[in-house]
């Protein structure tokens, strides 16, 4: 089920997160990228903040959190997606189509929203395109939790 997410999700949201990282998007990056990327400590605080100020939908799967979109509105016309990790558990289902449709009528339903950016990991490029998302320039080094990664701006018009 996609929902909203709650304050009682955000452990396994950030389970989820760090499962994303290290077991999906290290097939794109080196060792020492994920090791630096999937550093972060728990944080109940930082997510329930965060669901107020954004917008958070989780995937929940047999009572557990599986993943999440996290997207909000960075000015009077544009939207952009934050982040948006899956486990590897639930990928490659159609559950990350139906996430980012679900986002994207979010934003459409405002109708002043006219764009939705994101900054794409080399991993999800390809689920982008495929979702009508265009890229906007070329890869660029995005620093992260003291290491460099390697992102693509994409953007779509809704
Ligand atoms: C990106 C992500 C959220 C996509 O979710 P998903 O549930 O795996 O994607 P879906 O199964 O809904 O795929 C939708 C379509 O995209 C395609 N697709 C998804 N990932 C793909 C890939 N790596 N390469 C090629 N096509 C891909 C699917 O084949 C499917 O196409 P179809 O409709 O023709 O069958 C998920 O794979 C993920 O969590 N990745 C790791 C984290 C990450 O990099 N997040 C992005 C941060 S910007």
């Amino acid at each position: 089920m996609i929902r909203l997410a709650q304050g009682k999700d955000t452990k396994e949201i950030w389970e989820a997160h760090i499962a994303s990282i290290r077991e999906v998007c290290s097939k794109d990056y080196s060792s020492d990228q994920v090791a630096g990327w999937s550093s972060f400590a728990y944080s109940h605080e930082h997510w329930v903040k965060t669901m107020k100020k954004d917008h958070v939908l989780v995937y929940e799967e047999n009572d557990k959190v599986q993943g999440f979109c996290h997207s909000g509105i960075i000015n009077d016309s544009t939207a952009e997606i934050y982040g948006f990790y899956l486990s590897p558990l639930v990928i490659g289902k159609g559950i990350g189509r139906e996430m980012i449709l679900s986002t994207l009528k979010y934003f459409k339903d405002l109708k002043n929203i006219k764009i939705v950016k994101l900054m794409a990991t080399r991993t999800a490029k390809p689920f982008y395109e495929k979702a009508g998302f265009t890229v906007t320039g070329p890869e660029f080094q995005e620093p992260t939790r003291g290491i460099m990664l390697e992102c693509i701006p994409m953007e779509l018009e809704l």
